[in-house]
Protein backbone atom coordinates (compact mmCIF):
# COMPACT_ATOMS: atom_id res chain seq x y z
CA UNK A 1 0.00 0.00 0.00
CA UNK A 2 1.53 3.02 -1.21
CA UNK A 3 1.45 6.02 1.71
CA UNK A 4 0.72 9.71 0.91
CA UNK A 5 2.19 11.94 3.43
CA UNK A 6 0.70 15.18 3.70
CA UNK A 7 2.10 18.50 5.29
CA UNK A 8 0.75 21.96 4.90
CA UNK A 9 3.40 24.63 5.61
CA UNK A 10 3.15 28.29 5.69
CA UNK A 11 6.75 29.86 6.46
CA UNK A 12 8.45 26.27 7.21
CA UNK A 13 12.24 26.40 5.09
CA UNK A 14 14.28 25.75 8.31
CA UNK A 15 12.37 22.49 9.46
CA UNK A 16 11.71 20.69 5.76
CA UNK A 17 15.53 19.13 5.38
CA UNK A 18 14.78 17.66 8.92
CA UNK A 19 11.37 16.43 8.23
CA UNK A 20 11.72 15.14 4.96
CA UNK A 21 15.16 12.86 6.42
CA UNK A 22 13.24 11.83 9.36
CA UNK A 23 10.18 10.77 7.79
CA UNK A 24 12.47 8.89 5.18
CA UNK A 25 14.02 7.09 7.44
CA UNK A 26 10.75 5.80 9.47
CA UNK A 27 9.08 5.07 6.42
CA UNK A 28 12.00 3.11 4.82
CA UNK A 29 11.31 -0.10 2.80
CA UNK A 30 7.86 1.40 2.18
CA UNK A 31 6.12 3.10 -0.74
CA UNK A 32 5.71 6.70 0.00
CA UNK A 33 5.60 10.37 -1.26
CA UNK A 34 5.60 13.60 0.31
CA UNK A 35 2.82 16.58 -0.61
CA UNK A 36 3.83 19.60 0.22
CA UNK A 37 1.20 22.05 -0.04
CA UNK A 38 2.68 25.28 0.56
CA UNK A 39 0.69 28.87 0.08
CA UNK A 40 3.22 30.83 -1.81
CA UNK A 41 5.54 31.47 1.72
CA UNK A 42 6.94 34.29 1.81
CA UNK A 43 10.38 32.45 2.95
CA UNK A 44 10.49 30.65 -0.09
CA UNK A 45 9.49 27.34 1.62
CA UNK A 46 7.86 26.02 -2.01
CA UNK A 47 11.29 26.71 -3.10
CA UNK A 48 13.13 24.86 -0.65
CA UNK A 49 10.41 22.14 -0.90
CA UNK A 50 11.44 21.86 -4.41
CA UNK A 51 15.31 21.93 -4.35
CA UNK A 52 15.01 18.85 -1.89
CA UNK A 53 12.80 16.97 -4.14
CA UNK A 54 15.78 16.12 -5.82
CA UNK A 55 16.92 13.75 -2.78
CA UNK A 56 13.58 12.87 -1.60
CA UNK A 57 10.53 11.74 -2.74
CA UNK A 58 8.54 15.14 -2.58
CA UNK A 59 5.60 16.92 -4.68
CA UNK A 60 5.27 20.59 -4.21
CA UNK A 61 1.92 22.53 -4.38
CA UNK A 62 2.66 26.10 -4.62
CA UNK A 63 -0.90 28.20 -4.16
CA UNK A 64 -0.91 31.62 -4.82
CA UNK A 65 -4.86 32.47 -5.00
CA UNK A 66 -5.81 30.29 -1.49
CA UNK A 67 -4.97 30.25 1.81
CA UNK A 68 -5.14 28.12 5.05
CA UNK A 69 -4.28 25.07 6.87
CA UNK A 70 -7.58 22.78 6.16
CA UNK A 71 -7.97 24.08 2.69
CA UNK A 72 -4.02 22.58 1.88
CA UNK A 73 -5.05 19.69 3.23
CA UNK A 74 -7.82 18.78 1.35
CA UNK A 75 -6.10 20.25 -1.63
CA UNK A 76 -3.54 17.63 -0.49
CA UNK A 77 -6.08 14.93 -0.53
CA UNK A 78 -7.09 15.74 -3.94
CA UNK A 79 -3.69 15.50 -5.74
CA UNK A 80 -2.19 12.61 -3.20
CA UNK A 81 -1.91 9.09 -4.95
CA UNK A 82 -1.67 7.19 -2.21
CA UNK A 83 -3.58 4.56 -0.76
CA UNK A 84 -3.32 5.48 2.78
CA UNK A 85 -3.59 9.61 3.18
CA UNK A 86 -0.87 10.69 6.95
CA UNK A 87 -1.66 14.25 7.39
CA UNK A 88 0.98 16.35 9.87
CA UNK A 89 2.79 19.76 10.37
CA UNK A 90 6.13 20.22 9.04
CA UNK A 91 7.09 21.84 12.33
CA UNK A 92 8.34 18.59 13.89
CA UNK A 93 5.82 19.02 16.93
CA UNK A 94 4.85 15.77 14.85
CA UNK A 95 7.22 13.17 15.44
CA UNK A 96 7.71 11.70 12.34
CA UNK A 97 8.64 8.49 14.05
CA UNK A 98 5.08 8.13 14.77
CA UNK A 99 3.91 7.33 11.51
CA UNK A 100 4.15 3.74 11.42
CA UNK A 101 2.38 3.21 14.27
CA UNK A 102 -0.44 4.79 12.60
CA UNK A 103 -0.13 3.17 9.56
CA UNK A 104 -0.08 0.09 11.52
CA UNK A 105 -3.35 0.68 12.97
CA UNK A 106 -4.60 1.66 9.94
CA UNK A 107 -3.46 -1.85 8.28
CA UNK A 108 -5.18 -3.59 11.48
CA UNK A 109 -8.60 -2.36 10.46
CA UNK A 110 -8.68 1.09 11.58
CA UNK A 111 -10.08 3.46 9.13
CA UNK A 112 -8.75 6.36 10.81
CA UNK A 113 -6.08 6.49 12.84
CA UNK A 114 -5.46 9.49 15.32
CA UNK A 115 -1.96 10.59 16.90
CA UNK A 116 -3.31 11.78 19.89
CA UNK A 117 -2.29 13.76 23.30
CA UNK A 118 -4.80 12.15 25.14
CA UNK A 119 -4.57 8.61 25.23
CA UNK A 120 -2.46 6.62 27.61
CA UNK A 121 0.70 7.44 26.86
CA UNK A 122 0.25 10.54 24.85
CA UNK A 123 1.33 13.84 26.20
CA UNK A 124 2.20 17.94 25.23
CA UNK A 125 5.87 19.33 26.36
CA UNK A 126 5.90 21.95 27.99
CA UNK A 127 2.21 23.46 27.86
CA UNK A 128 1.09 25.92 31.00
CA UNK A 129 -1.40 24.56 33.10
CA UNK A 130 -4.16 26.76 31.55
CA UNK A 131 -3.13 25.97 28.15
CA UNK A 132 -3.79 22.39 29.11
CA UNK A 133 -7.32 23.19 30.55
CA UNK A 134 -8.11 25.14 27.11
CA UNK A 135 -7.18 22.46 25.27
CA UNK A 136 -8.87 19.75 26.79
CA UNK A 137 -12.17 21.88 27.55
CA UNK A 138 -12.21 23.01 24.01
CA UNK A 139 -12.36 19.24 23.04
CA UNK A 140 -14.50 18.05 25.95
CA UNK A 141 -16.92 20.81 24.40
CA UNK A 142 -16.70 19.25 20.80
CA UNK A 143 -17.22 15.63 21.97
CA UNK A 144 -20.50 16.67 24.46
CA UNK A 145 -21.76 18.81 21.13
CA UNK A 146 -21.51 16.47 18.74
CA UNK A 147 -21.97 12.62 20.26
CA UNK A 148 -20.72 10.75 17.37
CA UNK A 149 -16.74 11.89 18.23
CA UNK A 150 -17.57 11.36 21.88
CA UNK A 151 -15.17 8.48 21.87
CA UNK A 152 -12.62 10.02 20.45
CA UNK A 153 -9.78 11.80 22.53
CA UNK A 154 -7.95 14.17 20.59
CA UNK A 155 -10.41 15.10 17.82
CA UNK A 156 -8.61 18.08 17.39
CA UNK A 157 -5.36 16.38 16.24
CA UNK A 158 -3.36 18.08 13.19
CA UNK A 159 -1.77 14.59 12.94
CA UNK A 160 -3.76 11.58 11.61
CA UNK A 161 -3.53 9.00 8.73
CA UNK A 162 -6.53 7.60 6.87
CA UNK A 163 -7.67 5.20 4.03
CA UNK A 164 -8.28 7.14 1.17
CA UNK A 165 -12.34 6.03 0.83
CA UNK A 166 -12.22 8.02 3.88
CA UNK A 167 -12.66 11.34 2.53
CA UNK A 168 -13.26 10.07 -1.35
CA UNK A 169 -15.65 12.32 -3.15
CA UNK A 170 -16.67 13.61 0.19
CA UNK A 171 -17.34 17.87 0.23
CA UNK A 172 -15.16 18.81 3.53
CA UNK A 173 -15.69 22.76 4.53
CA UNK A 174 -11.91 24.36 4.78
CA UNK A 175 -13.15 26.77 7.25
CA UNK A 176 -12.44 25.55 9.87
CA UNK A 177 -9.22 24.75 10.67
CA UNK A 178 -9.62 21.16 12.80
CA UNK A 179 -9.95 19.35 9.34
CA UNK A 180 -10.11 16.47 11.90
CA UNK A 181 -12.89 17.54 13.42
CA UNK A 182 -14.35 18.03 9.64
CA UNK A 183 -13.68 14.55 8.44
CA UNK A 184 -14.22 12.45 11.37
CA UNK A 185 -18.41 14.10 10.97
CA UNK A 186 -18.42 13.98 7.46
CA UNK A 187 -16.03 11.27 6.36
CA UNK A 188 -17.26 7.85 5.54
CA UNK A 189 -15.65 5.09 8.25
CA UNK A 190 -16.70 2.89 10.79
CA UNK A 191 -13.49 2.76 12.97
CA UNK A 192 -10.98 4.85 14.88
CA UNK A 193 -8.13 4.26 16.91
CA UNK A 194 -5.94 6.30 18.76
CA UNK A 195 -1.80 5.74 19.15
CA UNK A 196 -0.31 8.33 21.52
CA UNK A 197 2.40 10.43 21.21
CA UNK A 198 3.84 13.51 22.19
CA UNK A 199 3.20 16.54 21.28
CA UNK A 200 6.83 18.46 21.24
CA UNK A 201 8.24 22.23 20.90
CA UNK A 202 8.53 23.57 17.63
CA UNK A 203 11.75 23.19 16.38
CA UNK A 204 12.07 26.53 14.20
CA UNK A 205 9.72 29.46 12.77
CA UNK A 206 6.31 30.23 14.58
CA UNK A 207 2.84 29.16 15.56
CA UNK A 208 0.25 30.30 12.84
CA UNK A 209 -2.59 29.75 14.90
CA UNK A 210 -3.43 32.68 17.11
CA UNK A 211 -6.11 33.88 19.81
CA UNK A 212 -8.79 34.22 17.37
CA UNK A 213 -8.65 30.12 17.55
CA UNK A 214 -11.46 29.60 19.96
CA UNK A 215 -13.92 31.73 18.24
CA UNK A 216 -13.30 29.71 15.53
CA UNK A 217 -13.56 26.60 16.40
CA UNK A 218 -16.78 27.50 18.33
CA UNK A 219 -18.08 28.44 15.06
CA UNK A 220 -17.03 25.27 13.59
CA UNK A 221 -18.55 23.21 16.30
CA UNK A 222 -22.09 25.13 15.60
CA UNK A 223 -21.72 24.00 12.02
CA UNK A 224 -20.89 21.08 12.32
CA UNK A 225 -23.85 20.31 14.86
CA UNK A 226 -26.26 22.01 12.46
CA UNK A 227 -24.65 19.43 9.50
CA UNK A 228 -25.24 16.71 12.21
CA UNK A 229 -29.34 17.84 12.83
CA UNK A 230 -28.24 17.98 16.59
CA UNK A 231 -29.36 21.85 16.24
CA UNK A 232 -32.96 20.51 14.61
CA UNK A 233 -33.12 18.21 17.53
CA UNK A 234 -32.34 21.21 20.44
CA UNK A 235 -35.14 22.97 18.35
CA UNK A 236 -37.52 20.06 18.31
CA UNK A 237 -36.61 19.38 21.99
CA UNK A 238 -37.79 22.64 23.08
CA UNK A 239 -40.79 22.74 21.07
CA UNK A 240 -41.58 19.19 22.77
CA UNK A 241 -41.03 20.88 26.50
CA UNK A 242 -43.12 23.99 25.54
CA UNK A 243 -46.16 21.49 25.06
CA UNK A 244 -45.02 19.70 28.59
CA UNK A 245 -45.71 23.56 30.09
CA UNK A 246 -49.05 23.50 28.66
CA UNK A 247 -49.82 19.95 29.63
CA UNK A 248 -48.71 20.64 33.41
CA UNK A 249 -50.72 23.85 33.43
CA UNK A 250 -53.81 21.99 32.30
CA UNK A 251 -53.75 18.81 34.71
CA UNK A 252 -53.00 21.14 37.99
CA UNK A 253 -55.81 22.86 36.75
CA UNK A 254 -58.13 20.08 36.23
CA UNK A 255 -57.09 17.91 39.66
CA UNK A 256 -57.54 21.13 41.66
CA UNK A 257 -60.84 22.17 39.58
CA UNK A 258 -62.98 18.74 39.20
CA UNK A 259 -61.06 15.82 41.52
CA UNK A 260 -60.81 18.60 44.80
CA UNK A 261 -56.98 17.70 45.46
CA UNK A 262 -54.32 19.99 47.10
CA UNK A 263 -52.72 22.49 45.13
CA UNK A 264 -49.50 21.33 46.72
CA UNK A 265 -50.16 17.71 45.82
CA UNK A 266 -51.81 18.54 42.69
CA UNK A 267 -48.52 19.34 41.70
CA UNK A 268 -47.14 16.25 41.26
CA UNK A 269 -48.93 13.70 39.08
CA UNK A 270 -49.45 17.36 36.68
CA UNK A 271 -45.21 17.01 36.49
CA UNK A 272 -45.58 13.48 35.50
CA UNK A 273 -47.91 13.88 32.85
CA UNK A 274 -45.66 16.44 31.54
CA UNK A 275 -42.77 14.27 31.77
CA UNK A 276 -44.66 11.05 30.09
CA UNK A 277 -46.06 14.05 27.30
CA UNK A 278 -42.24 14.79 26.63
CA UNK A 279 -41.26 11.60 26.55
CA UNK A 280 -43.37 10.63 24.19
CA UNK A 281 -43.12 13.28 21.42
CA UNK A 282 -39.47 13.25 22.00
CA UNK A 283 -39.27 8.97 21.44
CA UNK A 284 -41.80 9.88 18.08
CA UNK A 285 -40.13 12.85 17.02
CA UNK A 286 -37.10 14.47 18.32
CA UNK A 287 -34.97 11.28 18.46
CA UNK A 288 -36.99 9.13 16.52
CA UNK A 289 -33.78 8.24 14.02
CA UNK A 290 -31.28 6.56 16.97
CA UNK A 291 -30.05 3.74 18.27
CA UNK A 292 -32.46 3.30 21.16
CA UNK A 293 -32.69 1.04 24.40
CA UNK A 294 -35.79 -1.03 25.44
CA UNK A 295 -38.59 0.99 26.14
CA UNK A 296 -37.95 0.57 30.13
CA UNK A 297 -34.96 1.71 29.84
CA UNK A 298 -35.39 4.94 27.88
CA UNK A 299 -38.23 5.87 30.38
CA UNK A 300 -36.21 5.44 33.37
CA UNK A 301 -33.40 7.66 31.59
CA UNK A 302 -35.61 10.23 30.49
CA UNK A 303 -37.46 10.55 34.23
CA UNK A 304 -33.37 10.39 35.41
CA UNK A 305 -32.97 13.19 32.81
CA UNK A 306 -35.71 15.35 34.37
CA UNK A 307 -34.70 15.12 38.00
CA UNK A 308 -30.76 16.05 37.38
CA UNK A 309 -32.38 18.81 35.49
CA UNK A 310 -34.25 19.59 38.62
CA UNK A 311 -31.61 18.98 40.92
CA UNK A 312 -29.07 21.45 38.58
CA UNK A 313 -31.95 24.21 38.10
CA UNK A 314 -32.38 24.49 42.12
CA UNK A 315 -28.71 24.63 42.69
CA UNK A 316 -27.89 27.23 40.14
CA UNK A 317 -30.66 29.13 41.63
CA UNK A 318 -29.61 28.38 45.09
CA UNK A 319 -25.67 29.81 44.12
CA UNK A 320 -27.17 32.73 42.01
CA UNK A 321 -29.35 33.70 44.75
CA UNK A 322 -26.61 33.78 47.46
CA UNK A 323 -24.24 35.72 45.58
CA UNK A 324 -27.07 38.25 44.99
CA UNK A 325 -28.41 37.48 42.13
CA UNK A 326 -32.22 39.40 41.43
CA UNK A 327 -34.47 35.94 42.13
CA UNK A 328 -36.19 36.18 38.52
CA UNK A 329 -32.81 36.56 37.06
CA UNK A 330 -31.37 33.88 38.50
CA UNK A 331 -34.37 31.41 38.09
CA UNK A 332 -33.91 32.18 34.48
CA UNK A 333 -30.63 30.98 34.23
CA UNK A 334 -31.56 27.83 36.07
CA UNK A 335 -33.83 27.05 33.94
CA UNK A 336 -31.32 27.30 31.24
CA UNK A 337 -28.98 25.29 32.86
CA UNK A 338 -31.61 22.64 33.15
CA UNK A 339 -32.53 22.40 29.72
CA UNK A 340 -29.19 21.93 28.55
CA UNK A 341 -28.21 19.52 31.11
CA UNK A 342 -32.40 17.35 30.36
CA UNK A 343 -31.20 17.72 26.39
CA UNK A 344 -27.17 16.79 26.70
CA UNK A 345 -28.52 13.73 29.32
CA UNK A 346 -31.21 12.23 26.81
CA UNK A 347 -29.15 12.82 23.77
CA UNK A 348 -26.28 10.92 25.09
CA UNK A 349 -27.93 8.34 27.62
CA UNK A 350 -31.77 7.73 26.57
CA UNK A 351 -31.06 8.04 22.91
CA UNK A 352 -27.58 7.57 22.34
N1 LIG B 1 -0.53 25.77 3.55
C1 LIG B 1 -0.74 26.33 4.76
N2 LIG B 1 -1.53 27.44 4.83
N3 LIG B 1 -0.17 25.80 5.85
C2 LIG B 1 -0.39 26.39 7.05
C3 LIG B 1 -1.19 27.53 7.21
C4 LIG B 1 -1.79 28.08 6.02
O1 LIG B 1 -2.51 29.07 6.05
N4 LIG B 1 -1.21 27.86 8.52
C5 LIG B 1 -0.44 26.97 9.16
N5 LIG B 1 0.07 26.08 8.27
C6 LIG B 1 0.94 24.93 8.55
C7 LIG B 1 2.19 25.26 9.33
O2 LIG B 1 3.25 25.64 8.49
C8 LIG B 1 2.46 23.95 10.05
O3 LIG B 1 3.13 23.04 9.22
C9 LIG B 1 1.06 23.42 10.32
O4 LIG B 1 0.22 24.04 9.36
C10 LIG B 1 0.57 23.75 11.73
O5 LIG B 1 0.69 25.11 12.00
P1 LIG B 1 1.24 25.65 13.39
O6 LIG B 1 1.26 27.12 13.28
O7 LIG B 1 2.51 24.96 13.75
O8 LIG B 1 0.06 25.18 14.34
P2 LIG B 1 0.08 24.87 15.90
O9 LIG B 1 1.33 24.18 16.30
O10 LIG B 1 -0.31 26.10 16.64
O11 LIG B 1 -1.18 23.86 15.97
C11 LIG B 1 -1.05 22.49 15.70
O12 LIG B 1 -1.50 21.77 16.82
C12 LIG B 1 -2.90 21.81 17.04
C13 LIG B 1 -3.23 21.01 18.27
O13 LIG B 1 -2.91 21.73 19.41
C14 LIG B 1 -1.81 22.05 14.44
O14 LIG B 1 -1.44 20.73 14.13
C15 LIG B 1 -3.28 22.04 14.63
O15 LIG B 1 -3.90 21.43 13.47
C16 LIG B 1 -3.63 21.27 15.85
O16 LIG B 1 -5.01 21.33 16.08
MN1 LIG C 1 3.05 23.84 15.36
Amino acid sequence: MKISIIVPTYNERDNLKELFERISSSLRGRDFEIIVVDDDSPDGTWEKAQELSRQYPVRVLRRTKERGLSSAVIRGFEIAGGDIFVVMDADLQHPPEVIPNLVEAIEKGADVAVASRYVKGGRVENWYWYRRIISKGAIMIGRVALPKIRNVKDPVSGFFALKREVVEDVELNPVGFKILLEILIKGKYANVAEVPFTFGLRNAGESKLGQKQIFNYLRHLWRLMLWEGEIDRLVKFSIVGTTGIVVNEFFLWFFVNFFGMHKFLANLPATELAILNNFTWNDLWTFKDLKRKPFLGRILSFHLAALTGALVQWLIYGILLHLGAYYLFANLVGIGASFVVRFLVNRHITWS
